[in-house]
């Protein structure tokens, strides 16, 4: 939960305006995606599931499941045990280098998903085509502005824009910079949702009132009492700082790392000594480039599974974004969603004053 005094219950003429105000805000994303709130739960490989994607959207936000590397019938099994428990809209999110993209958006349509996220890349125009054809809303994630519009025109029906401040894999510009070159360009044509670092509700407000039509965050339901995420895993969250929470470091640059933000661990300093151990053996000739470009990518492999349900986060990949410093207790998505609106409806009231 976010660090810091939680507002008093505040009720009374201004706090309903600012909650009038709020909805206001958020309506277009809202009715977007079919939710009470303009508030996605970023899809978390191995955390978002049926549990915390069905408490989202029953709470009012809007869950959207991982399919990570899961082959179609597993994410089939995945997205009926969703439906199961819950009868509100939630969405998929698809890794667009899966080799069996194709089959994976037959899944979705299939079972009546009403929203695609295609993520990990810019999705090839007939995946696009295959779900927008099939019913579906298709969300894609904008790392620049030119892409934006690229994306838009290629069918995207809304963006994601996801500042390096986000946990997982990221791109290299802020969100506070992406969100003024994107925001201005590209609102008025399709929603825009915002990703990375968001912890409270005055940040949601300020974004929506920039033009954003949501927010998509990730790190602030690690802990929701509905995630399966391990105890050990919840636990490094809510003992870290945002500067814990860094970006994998690259030792050479003939061997390019993927940056992903994590919680710094054994496994992070770990990682060096493997590159630089790597580095060595293709300098003496022991292993070409591709083999040690490929024993360098080899190293995660697996590693966020096992922090997140084996709980070893000695040596598992702790994924977290900079917002992990606003993580402080355990708490049911409900009670998360109810802070984050009462400090935007806070941050409205305190506007009209
Ligand atoms: C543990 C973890 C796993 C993630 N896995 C994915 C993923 O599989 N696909 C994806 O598109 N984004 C993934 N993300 C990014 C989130 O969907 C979301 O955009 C991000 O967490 C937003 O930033 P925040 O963490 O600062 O709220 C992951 C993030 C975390 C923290």
């Amino acid at each position: 939960m976010a660090g810091g005094p939680v507002p008093p219950p505040p009720a009374g003429p201004s706090d309903e305006a600012a909650r009038a105000r709020l909805r206001a805000l958020m309506a277009r994303g809202a009715a977007f995606l079919g939710s009470e709130y303009a508030i996605l739960g970023g899809a978390m490989s191995w955390i978002s599931e049926r549990n915390l994607v069905s408490a989202l959207s029953n709470a009012g936000a809007f869950g959207v499941i991982a399919c990570g590397a899961m082959e179609p019938p597993r994410l089939a099994e995945e997205i009926a045990a969703t439906q199961a428990l819950t009868d509100r809209p939630f969405g998929v999110n698809l890794i667009t280098m899966h080799p069996r993209l194709d089959a994976l958006v037959q899944v979705c349509l299939d079972a009546k998903v009403g929203h695609i996220v295609f993520a990990g890349g810019i999705p090839p125009t007939p995946a696009i085509r295959k779900a927008k054809e099939g019913g579906a809303k298709v969300v894609c994630f904008a790392p620049a502005l030119a892409l934006a519009k690229k994306l838009v025109r290629s069918g995207a029906d809304a963006l994601v824009i996801e500042g390096s401040e986000a946990g997982g894999h990221i791109g290299p510009v802020s969100l506070n910079v992406l969100a003024q070159e994107i925001l201005p360009a590209m609102a008025a044509e399709v929603p825009v949702f915002v990703a990375g670092g968001i912890g409270r509700g005055e940040a949601m407000v300020s974004y929506l009132e920039m033009g954003a039509a949501g927010v998509q965050m990730g790190t602030r339901f690690v802990c929701a009492t509905e995630s399966i995420a391990h105890p050990r895993f919840k636990q490094a969250f809510i003992r870290g700082a945002a500067r814990d929470a860094l970006p994998t470091v690259q030792l050479d640059e003939r061997f390019p790392v993927i940056p992903v933000r994590a919680l710094q661990n054994d496994g992070t300093k770990q990682f060096l000594v493997h590159q630089a151990e790597v580095i060595r053996r293709h300098q003496s000739g022991e292993l070409d480039k591709t083999a040690a470009q490929l024993d360098i990518e080899h190293y995660w492999a697996g590693a966020l599974r096992r922090a997140v349900i084996e709980g070893d986060v000695e040596n598992g990949s702790l994924m977290a974004g900079q917002s992990v410093g606003m993580v402080t207790k355990e708490a049911p998505v409900a009670e998360i969603l109810a802070e984050l609106t009462a400090q935007a409806a806070a941050a409205l009231t305190a506007r009209a004053a």
